[in-house]
């Protein structure tokens, strides 16, 4: 395991959102043995609400802000010792105030894929209120891009076969 991991054994699955985060970090973490933290599942227990509620009743920043803390909350228990896979919501890892969070505390791993493969997988899912105009979200994937790219590993990931991605994450020169 890379010095990095040792220190602090945190694992985050960055991307835009339908690049299959939760899917791949929750088969990841059962192969390592490892917790798995989706900070999306976690907001919308911690809050009782859908994701889609706090932004039409509170707005994106208060999101936000309810992002950060609930990621702090977390990494704190990996800074403790406590090894885990975190999925991250597609915004998390561009809001520069999370970046010294997560970079300082483990490795991160960005799951690149296709925007035709990301619409693809929306279909007619209403439940990502950053999803719901079409033309808004090609913009946000292209701005977003730069920003992924400051993750530590980059994997292409246009395919369905979780297994595969899986064993492409654990073929990285980190453990
Ligand atoms: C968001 C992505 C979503 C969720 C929220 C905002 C984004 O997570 O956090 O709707 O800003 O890209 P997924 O990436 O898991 O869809």
């Amino acid at each position: 395991m890379t010095l990095k991991l040792k220190r602090t054994p945190g694992l985050y699955l960055v991307g835009f959102m339908c690049s299959g985060k939760t899917t791949v970090g929750r088969a990841l973490a059962e192969q390592l043995g490892w917790c798995f933290v989706d900070i999306d599942s976690e907001i919308e227990a911690k809050q009782e609400k859908t994701i889609r509620r706090i932004f039409e009743e509170h707005g994106e920043a208060v999101f936000r802000d309810i992002e950060t803390d609930t990621l702090r909350d977390h990494v704190t228990k990996v800074e403790a010792g406590r090894p885990c896979v975190f999925a991250l919501g597609g915004g998390a890892f561009v809001q520069p105030r999370n970046w010294e969070l997560i970079e300082n505390n483990g490795v991160t791993v960005w799951l690149d894929c296709l925007l035709d493969t990301i619409l693809q997988r929306l279909g007619d899912d209403l439940s990502r209120p950053l999803a719901a105009d079409r033309e808004q979200l090609a913009q946000l994937y292209g701005d977003r891009r730069p920003l992924y790219s400051r993750a530590d590993f980059r994997l292409e990931v246009d395919t369905d076969d979780v297994e595969a991605i899986v064993k492409k994450i654990l073929d990285l020169p980190i453990f």
